[in-house]
């Protein structure tokens, strides 16, 4: 299977997923790492990986649509659509339109620091410090026009504990990312994932 991985800034989640299919022999390889930030310190990373990488930066386009126009390009010249690569966002943040979306139909998987529904959008560890949640967590899901409520394939869940500020969560949350992600990746390459009739992740189509 062929993934392409979007980032804006660290790119641990990328990292966590590189190194988890090296580690792990997984059957993927990462077609290109792609960021809508030139100084995103996860570029240099992946570059070193050899990777190969490509920036297509928002500021440089009038409009959304024309900045999904240039970013599917970007996908498609590193892993032709012909082969279906996944694409992979991690750490993305923009919000994609539908027609970005249509052309990667139940391929574009999004990792979301929260356990959706609750806790959509921004300062998700913020969120859930202020709702007094004693459980948070990590989601990863399939991207649809509708932010943060596509199909949930995988959730990873953390006590939220007394003392805790929103840095200690974060990073609680991201340790599970590492794990989380890297997992479901493997699930999707092996084809184990669907979505129903009815618009849920089915895994190894249970029910
Ligand atoms: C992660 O917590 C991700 O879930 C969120 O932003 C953070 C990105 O971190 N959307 P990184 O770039 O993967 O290190």
């Amino acid at each position: 299977a062929r993934i392409v991985i979007l980032i804006s800034g660290r790119g641990s989640n990328m990292m966590a997923l590189v190194e988890a299919i090296e580690r792990q022999g997984l059957p993927v390889e990462v077609a290109g790492v792609v960021s809508n930030r030139p100084e995103a310190p996860g570029l240099a990373w992946a570059q070193g990986k050899g990777i190969p990488c490509r920036t297509v930066d928002h500021h440089q386009f009038a409009d959304r649509a024309a900045f999904d126009v240039a970013l599917g390009d970007a996908i498609d010249e590193l892993a032709p659509p012909s082969g279906r690569p996944w694409v992979v966002l991690a750490g993305f943040m923009r919000v994609l339109t539908e027609g970005f979306i249509a052309r990667y139909p139940d391929r574009i998987v999004n990792i979301h620091p929260a356990l959706l529904p609750a806790h959509p959008g921004l300062h998700t560890h913020r969120q859930a410090l202020r709702a007094g949640a004693l459980l948070h967590g990590a989601t990863v899901h399939f991207v649809t026009p509708e932010v943060d409520v596509g199909p949930i394939i995988a959730q990873a869940v953390v006590p939220v504990l007394t003392g805790d500020t929103e840095e200690k969560l974060a990073a609680r949350v991201l340790e599970m990312e590492h794990r989380l992600f890297p997992m479901v990746l493997d699930w999707l390459t092996a084809n184990r994932v669907t979505v129903s009739a009815e618009g849920r992740a089915l895994l190894d189509g249970s029910d």
